[in-house]
């Protein structure tokens, strides 16, 4: 594998990092807690160990996310490589000897809360207060990527984690809501002869845009992000029930939706064409509205 000088910076010992338990699987990897022994600190840590869907490129752009440091994205501490060393064949040294392939593994801040999708299977009955909190958690570190010329291009409940489990917080209002897994992020660039035309993402939560031959912008983190913000109020993003033959959203839709009504016009505004629709520091601005409102 081919490394960028910023990637051989941040590359960590193998030593310095003990694997523990499995805590999470996703389509490139397996996630395990484990500690880092950095200097005389020992930190616990996620270690996400990719798998054989992981291209390189992705790796690095996940990487190169290190450099951003924002309560509200996952700190990535750096990765590490393991090869096998070829064993020694004493006796028959014509014997071809074998090596396992290269194991990479990126090592991140621990968040033991568990992933966005799974607070919301268990705790149906949470109120709107704690719903908005995290959204607006997750908005802050999607402001922070846009602000720095990233698009996440993956948004969904499974890349939001929470830092805690919420019953170790002495009130709902102390949770923590961390943006993750940058594998498919990428720089936005203006220029045109670099502008995007791949559809990449999960299919239900892709933007109409990127589905046409036009090229892309962080507009389509905004449109994926209004149906985070569906999921996590009203558990669905099922096209049949929510999208046009065009694949934009149908607004009818979502109007006769069981959620607040503030919460349903954020979601049409997030969801509507490029041209109507909001910019990040917009969706930061609502939610804090919101957070007021339900968290005074
Ligand atoms: N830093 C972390 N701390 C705790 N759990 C994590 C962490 N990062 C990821 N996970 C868990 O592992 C799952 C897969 O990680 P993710 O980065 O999304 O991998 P993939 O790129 O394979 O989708 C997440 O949905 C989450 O449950
Ligand atoms: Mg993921």
């Amino acid at each position: 594998m081919r490394h960028s000088f910023l990637l051989d910076q941040n590359r960590i010992d193998e030593k310095d990092v003990t694997k523990l338990e499995k805590i999470g699987d996703g389509f490139f990897s397996s996630v395990y807690s484990g500690v880092y022994k950095n200097k005389r600190q020992k930190i616990p840590v996620a270690i996400k160990e990719l798998n054989k869907h992981m291209e390189p490129q992705m790796f690095e752009r996940e990487v190169n996310v290190c450099q951003l440091t924002h309560e509200n994205i996952v700190q990535i501490f750096g990765w590490t490589k393991h090869e096998d060393k070829p064993k020694k064949v004493m006796c028959v040294p014509q014997t071809p000897t074998k090596s396992t392939p290269e194991q990479i593994s990126i090592v991140m801040e621990l968040c033991q809360g568990g992933s966005v999708d799974s607070f919301i299977a268990k705790c149906q009955q949470a109120g709107p207060g704690i719903r908005i909190r995290i959204l607006l958690q997750t908005a802050l570190g999607l402001q922070h990527l846009h602000s720095h010329g990233i698009m996440h291009r993956d948004l969904k409940v499974e890349n939001i984690i929470l830092k805690d489990p919420l019953s170790n917080a002495s009130s709902y209002k102390d949770v923590k809501a961390k943006l993750t897994d940058f594998g498919l992020s990428r720089k936005i660039d203006r220029g045109i002869a670099s502008r995007y035309t791949a559809t990449v993402g999960t299919p239900l939560l892709i933007a109409p845009e990127c589905f046409d031959s036009n090229t892309y912008d962080e507009g389509v983190d905004i449109f994926t992000f209004g149906l985070v913000i569906l999921q996590v109020f009203a558990q669905t993003t099922d096209p049949d029930e929510i999208r046009t033959d065009d694949f934009q959203i149908n607004p009818a839709a979502i109007t006769k939706m069981d959620i607040p009504e503030q919460v349903k016009q954020l979601i049409i505004k997030c969801c509507s064409n490029i041209k109507n629709r909001l910019k990040i520091d917009e969706v930061v601005g609502c939610l804090q509205a919101l957070d007021k409102f339900y968290n005074k």
